[in-house]
């Protein structure tokens, strides 16, 4: 069964955790938007890795292929440096890679143009937004526009390189029956409220963060039968525009610590809230999410009570209402997830000992989603991401 993994809220939600750790009974770990803005965080055997463009494919299974979808934005000198490093870890993985030759380049200028004129929506000038406005303005370059090419060393070099390494330049019709008699996992890059249609514009990036992402790619033959959002059990966002339910700074400091929320691709201090459910409900709505999973639950262990906002004054009819909405609050009580029992029953966790205060929590969010939390995540260890039913 296909499967996407999406980011239900502005992106760094842990989808990166997520998806590598899934991406063990899976075929192909496919992207489909967005670029090397993404910085999707990976703990493999207690380290850190940040891939911006790699999907977060497990090297360390053997059967398991990353594919770069057309709808992706791409910047080959940053793959060349993620593919070197892939190799570096797992010789051989540079041909478990597969590029769509449809997807766009991002080139030099694309940066210069979002350092000039994106500073006030945030961007993380990657070239994302200007590398999209010239290819919807037909402008664009495609990788298969400079494939074989001696006559622009500067962007062919590095596809040259790749291709030497083993990566795959393709077109999704040489692997399209490969794939459709194989599982294919779908990772979101970013998330529904940055989503070029549907998400708080013009404070968006440029690219289909929703379910839309997969089919406008080309992957019409292999829909996703379960569309996982995932969420923090608090809210962060990175750049300019409205967030409803953010806290003073005083309060984000000791979050913002606690959950290390620094962006992964630009280091800046991320800007955090509470629990947005009427904004979780909207991205459920309109990314096409059918279950939820729910992450960094230990960052907020501890606490006596938790803020979570139930409802707006006002409900949401389309994205222009976050712009004036008044977030309303309801106390739940808090959880532990540092018990001793937790710890000492240690490969045991899957077994958590839940608590009725992290039942209620869950249960408030699949009641103003309508959609199940079928996992929570409770640490960067593979064994903190745990089945979850509150039936
Ligand atoms: P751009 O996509 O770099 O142009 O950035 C547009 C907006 O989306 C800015 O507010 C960025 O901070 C935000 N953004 C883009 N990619 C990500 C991401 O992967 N995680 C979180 N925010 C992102
Ligand atoms: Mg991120």
């Amino acid at each position: 069964m296909n499967i996407a993994i999406l980011g239900a809220s502005w992106g760094d939600e842990g989808k990166g955790h997520i998806t590598h750790h899934f991406s063990k009974s899976y075929d192909w770990v496919v992207r489909f938007n967005g670029g090397a803005n993404a910085g999707h965080t990976i703990y493999r055997d207690g380290k850190k890795f940040v891939h911006n463009l790699m999907p977060s494919v497990d090297f360390r299974v053997p059967q398991l292929k990353a594919y770069l979808g057309s709808g992706m934005v791409i910047d080959v000198f940053k793959l060349l440096e993620e593919v070197k490093s892939a190799e570096e870890s797992f010789p051989g993985s540079a041909s478990r890679i597969y590029v769509d030759k449809n997807a766009f380049m991002v080139l030099a200028h694309h940066k210069d143009l979002d350092a000039a004129n994106n500073a006030h929506i945030g961007s993380t000038n990657r070239g994302i937004g200007p590398a999209y406005a010239e290819k919807i303005g037909r402008k664009g370059f495609r990788i298969r526009d400079f494939f074989n090419t001696m006559s622009e060393p500067k962007y062919s070099d590095p596809i040259r390189e790749m291709t030497k390494l083993g990566v795959n330049f393709v077109d999704l019709l040489d692997v399209r029956e490969e794939m459709s008699r194989e599982k294919i996992l779908f990772e979101g890059a970013q998330g529904v409220l940055l989503d070029i249609n549907h998400g708080i514009y013009p404070y968006v990036s440029c690219s289909d963060c929703t379910i839309g992402g997969i089919y406008s790619s080309g992957f019409n033959f292999a829909p996703p039968k379960k569309v996982y959002g995932v969420a923090k059990c608090y809210t962060t966002k990175v750049g300019e525009g409205p967030f409803p339910t953010e806290c003073e700074e005083t309060e984000a400091v000791s979050l913002r610590e606690r959950g290390n929320e620094y962006g992964a691709t630009t280091g800046r201090p991320r800007r955090i809230g509470w629990l947005d459910l009427p904004a979780l409900n909207y991205a459920c709505k309109m990314g096409g999410i059918t279950n939820l999973i729910i992450t960094k639950i230990d960052i907020l262990s501890g606490m006596e009570e938790i803020p979570v906002c139930n409802v707006y004054s006002k409900p949401v009819t389309s994205s222009k209402d976050f712009f004036t909405a008044e977030p309303q609050y309801v106390k739940m009580r808090g959880w532990s997830t540092h018990s001793k029992a937790d710890q000492k029953i240690g490969d045991f966790a899957m077994k958590y000992d839940y608590q009725p205060e992290l039942y209620e929590f869950i249960a408030l969010v699949e009641k103003s989603t309508g959609c199940p939390v079928d996992y929570i995540s409770k640490g960067t260890s593979e064994l903190d991401i745990v089945p979850f039913d509150t039936k």
